[in-house]
């Protein structure tokens, strides 16, 4: 990765590894952080918030998305999730959805476990080709 990118993708990993810090994830016992750029530099960052009723369960992804839109952001430049311990967790199906909803196709995704390890760079694109649109 290019110097100012591998700096971007640090500073998200680090802010989504701080985010899962408040993943209620009490049925799964599995934390997930996320932290989404905005165009003016600013860091949203979502956990994953589950409930006893398991199909009400939000992920960290689409909780960082739902905030920032929510607050009036729409221009978003780059991605981090963070979840798992040797296998990082990738979005799931959903969250591809959501996620190519509001991020331009080409913009950064990056993936790492919740501590250490190596930190993978995909696309929206990548994630969700031939996206379903109106
Ligand atoms: N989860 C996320 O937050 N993001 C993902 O990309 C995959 C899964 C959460 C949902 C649930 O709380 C837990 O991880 C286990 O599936």
């Amino acid at each position: 990765m290019l110097n100012q990118k591998q700096q971007d993708a640090d500073e998200l990993v680090k802010a989504a590894r701080n985010a899962a810090k408040a993943a209620y994830c009490p049925y799964s016992n599995y934390p997930v952080g996320a932290a989404l750029r905005l165009r003016d530099g600013r860091i949203v960052t979502g956990c994953n918030i589950e409930n006893a009723s398991y199909g009400l369960c939000n992920c960290a992804e689409r909780t960082a998305i739902f905030k920032a839109v929510s607050e009036g952001g729409r221009a978003f430049t780059a991605l981090a999730v963070c979840g798992g311990k040797e296998r990082p967790a990738y979005p799931c199906g959903a969250c591809r959805q959501v996620i190519a909803e509001f991020c331009p196709s080409d913009m950064p995704v990056y993936i790492a476990p919740l501590e250490g390890g190596d930190i993978a760079a995909t696309t929206v694109a990548e994630l969700l080709p031939l996206t379903f649109s109106l």
